[in-house]
Order: C-alpha cells, then sequence, then structure tokens
C-alpha cells in the first residue's frame, strides 16, 4: 500500500532526498575483533499467503513478536509505512484480526506516542477516498522475529482502532518501509531500517526477494537476505536495474517509455519514475498516461487523436464515476480485448529491458456497485506512477537495498 499526505507531501519527499545520503548499515563501529567474530546469517525463506478477492490483492506472511513469540500476519509491504499490527488495545474495530496481546510479552516496551495513517491505495483495487483506509497507532519496541532471524529491541506500532474498510484483511498488520514524513522506522523500503536494518547489522547480506504468485500458482515466499534461485532457471536469469540518485528509501526505476500492444505514442514516449509497490494490487497513472491525453496530429490524417494507455486498448474503457480514480467495460467484451502493456526500463548494462503485463490482468473483476461493468486494471493518480502485483506477479523480484538496484527474472 502507498501512503501519500497529498501532492505537497510528494514534492517534499522528492525534494528532501534530492541529496544522495550514506546507507548506514551498522548503527556503531564495533571493535576489529567483534568484526572478526561477527558471522554472517543466512538468508531465511518465508512462504506466503495471497489475499484473493476475485483477483491476486496482497501478500502475506508470520512475523513473530514479542517474549516468548505471538505470531502475527503481516503483507510484506514495499510501498508504505513501518511495522504495525492490530492488538489487543484494538478491540472490537480489529475482531476480525489475530490480536498481539503485550501484556503477554516480557520484552515489550511501551513508547506510547500516538499517531495515524492514511493510505492513498487501499487492501482492495478500489481507490482510496477521504480517509477510508484509517490506521491508529500506537509507538512501542519489542522483539521482531521472521523465520529463525530475531531482531531485539525493534521499533514497531500496535494498531489501537482501524477504519471498517480494514475489516475483510486476513492478516492483522503491514510490514512496511520507512516513512520520512513521519519517521517511523520500517524495513521494506531501499534504506535498511527497522527489523530488515537490525538484521543487516547481525550479518545477513543487505536484500530481500519477492515470488509473489498469482494464487492458482501458489507457494508464494519471501526470502531475506537471500536469492531462491529454483524459483527461476534456464533462459531466465536475472536483469537488474539500479535505483536513480536520490530515489531515497522509494523503490523506484526510471522508465524511458511505455508500449500498449506493441506500440507507444507521444505521451508515452515520456521519461517517468516508476515506484514498485508489493502492497498495491493495481497499477496507478497520471490521468493524462492512463487516458486522456489528446495529442494533435500524432497520426497520418493530421486529427487529434487520445493516445493515452486505455485510448490504445479500447475508447470504450471509461471512468467509473461511482469510484473516482477508476475505469471500466462491459464484462461481455473485456476478455477479448488485447491488453499488454510493456513498460521499459534500463539494465545495469545499458541496454533496454521491459517488464510486461499480460492481457489477462486488464480486468480486475466486476464492480460491486454494477457488476456488468468489470474494474480495468490502470487507476488515474495525478502525480504518481506505480506498479504493484499485476506486474510483480509475473517476475521474480530482487529488492537489493546494499547494491541500490532492483532485480526481475521472468517465472
Ligand atoms: C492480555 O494478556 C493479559 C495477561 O495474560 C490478560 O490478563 C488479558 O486478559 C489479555 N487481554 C486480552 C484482550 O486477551
Ligand atoms: C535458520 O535456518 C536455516 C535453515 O532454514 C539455517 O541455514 C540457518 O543457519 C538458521 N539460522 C540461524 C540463525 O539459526
Ligand atoms: C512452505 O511451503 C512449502 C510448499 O510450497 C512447504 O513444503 C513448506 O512446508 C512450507 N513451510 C512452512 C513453514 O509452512
Ligand atoms: C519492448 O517491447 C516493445 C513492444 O512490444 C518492443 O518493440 C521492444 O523491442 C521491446 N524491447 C526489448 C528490449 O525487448
Amino acid at each position: 500500500m502507498f501512503r501519500l499526505l497529498g501532492i505537497c507531501a510528494l514534492l517534499d519527499l522528492v525534494a528532501s532526498q534530492a541529496v544522495p545520503q550514506t546507507i548506514q548499515l551498522r548503527s556503531r563501529i564495533a571493535p576489529k575483533e567483534a568484526a572478526i567474530r561477527r558471522r554472517a546469517l543466512n538468508p531465511v525463506t518465508v512462504n506466503l499467503t495471497d489475499f484473493f478477492l476475485g483477483t491476486d490483492l496482497q501478500w502475506f506472511g508470520d512475523l513473530h513478536i514479542g517474549t516468548p513469540p505471538q505470531t502475527v500476519s503481516v503483507v510484506f509491504d514495499t510501498g508504505s509505512s513501518s511495522l504495525e499490527f492490530a492488538s489487543t488495545l484494538c478491540g472490537a474495530a480489529c475482531s476480525n484480526q489475530i490480536q498481539f496481546n503485550s501484556s503477554k510479552s516480557s520484552t515489550f516496551v511501551d513508547v506510547g506516542t500516538t499517531s495515524s495513517i492514511t493510505f492513498s491505495t487501499g487492501v482492495g483495487v478500489d481507490p482510496v477516498v477521504g480517509a477510508n483506509y484509517r490506521l491508529t497507532l500506537r509507538s512501542a519496541r519489542d522483539t521482531v522475529a521472521i523465520g529463525n532471524l530475531s531482531a531485539p529491541s525493534t521499533s514497531l506500532f500496535l494498531i489501537t482502532n482501524q477504519t471498517p474498510k480494514f475489516n475483510i484483511d486476513p492478516f492483522s498488520g503491514i510490514q512496511g518501509k520507512r516513512d520520512r514524513q513521519q519517521k517511523k522506522p520500517g524495513g521494506m523500503g531501499a534504506r535498511a531500517q527497522g527489523l530488515f536494518a537490525s538484521l543487516v547489522n547481525q550479518g545477513l547480506p543487505s536484500l530481500f526477494s519477492l515470488y509473489l504468485t498469482p494464487l492458482a500458482v501458489g507457494g508464494a515466499e519471501l526470502t531475506v537476505g537471500g536469492i531462491d534461485t529454483t524459483k527461476f532457471s534456464g533462459k531466465f536469469h536475472l536483469t537488474f536495474a539500479s535505483l536513480p540518485a536520490g530515489s531515497g528509501a522509494t523503490w523506484t526505476l526510471n522508465s524511458p517509455q511505455i508500449f500498449v500492444n506493441g506500440k507507444s505514442s507521444t505521451t508515452l514516449r515520456a521519461t517517468r519514475n516508476v515506484i514498485f509497490d508489493s502492497g498495491t494490487s493495481n497499477i496507478l497513472f497520471p490521468t493524462a498516461t492512463a487516458d486522456w491525453s489528446v495529442v494533435a496530429f500524432e497520426d497520418a490524417d493530421k486529427k487529434p487523436h487520445r493516445n493515452a494507455i486505455y485510448a490504445l486498448i479500447s475508447p470504450n474503457i471509461v471512468p467509473f464515476s461511482p469510484e473516482p480514480g477508476t475505469y471500466g467495460i462491459a464484462c461481455s467484451s473485456i476478455s477479448s480485448l488485447p491488453a499488454q502493456i510493456s513498460i521499459a526500463f534500463t539494465a545495469q548494462n545499458g541496454q533496454p529491458f521491459n517488464l510486461t503485463i499480460p492481457s489477462s490482468e486488464l480486468s480486475v473483476g466486476p464492480f460491486a456497485a454494477d457488476p456488468t461493468i468489470c474494474q480495468t486494471l490502470i487507476n488515474a493518480f495525478d502525480g504518481l506512477s506505480l506498479v504493484g502485483a499485476s506486474l510483480l506477479k509475473h517476475y521474480y523480484s530482487v529488492w537489493d537495498v546494499g547494491g541500490q538496484r532492483m532485480g526481475f527474472a521472468a517465472i
């Protein structure tokens, strides 16, 4: 899930990241003997479960909190902030979630700062309207373990209240990245923070990998500290692209062009930064990229043409007014539409490569408000280009914090 306070906050975020910063992997200088004694930690793989509601939405797995450990499941989210999960302080508002009881943990420390976060992409495929995805939090510290790797005194947030939109979640929380505005420590961002930073300090290689498979395929997993090469092989190898300078904690790659069914256009040949977000199911593009950009004299007939992504798929894909930002088309016609979207990137060796979303992803299922209309995968969101599960589930992805790069292998 991607958190955004508004366009001003985004601009502030970009401005504050303009100066490249050094990643501090160790919080203090260890004496030489200690460094020699320090052993490497082996990578650990945790199984992920697909939250599926007509379409693949999010993938979640287990973390173990406190002493003795209580297991909560969280979405491993590269696009949100901090580690937060339902607690017994949330009571009835979190009655569908497993709740962590801090009274049962001997290592729990209540920091006691209260705050709230609002997400700009939701758990489902529908867009966020107002503050309908909002969590109320209380800060704390406790031991957090993933697999057999354990990080003592890790900053976390107990969910003490949540909006009803979260009720359907089969998981208790979110392991996100660090949020710069709120200075909340997390762990899945492009800077080592929180749980992940603690494990890296203990000698774990500074990367993680995601295998986010569709429900029908199964076997989704997160490998912390390594790459599970059994998930891709033969002609499929990892292609790495560097994060652009100044991308801060956000997983972003620069893209020179988008192709729709092999075609491009003036609008789609623009350079854009694309955010990769494992916690969002849909794709977000600015309205002009998604839908309504009209460019004069693009074609031989010298008439103005719509030339954005949907215009190249079908003129019948139109905004679905009950849910601002979404688009739809009659379900009866959607399965026959070719809608292959390739986003071009540049590999570390300078060669171009595409990440491709197949036509089968175009439909994310019928709208509840009108089941004859099927929602299409791109939501309009001005100021942001962001890809989530509909792309990531077609690749094995490596999120290399230490190397400041991302790797992809087709699966
Ligand atoms: C939390 O744990 C304490 C200590 O075991 C117990 O007294 C309390 O009832 C628990 N709270 C809930 C809501 O389960
Ligand atoms: C964790 O388990 C893996 C095997 O799954 C093993 O290779 C590794 O050494 C273990 N790490 C620790 C810290 O016990
Ligand atoms: C993880 O999933 C694999 C199958 O994909 C299974 O063999 C293994 O037992 C699972 N591990 C755990 C800890 O559930
Ligand atoms: C990317 O996709 C476009 C459209 O299908 C194709 O023309 C181009 O050759 C592809 N680029 C690479 C490097 O495969």
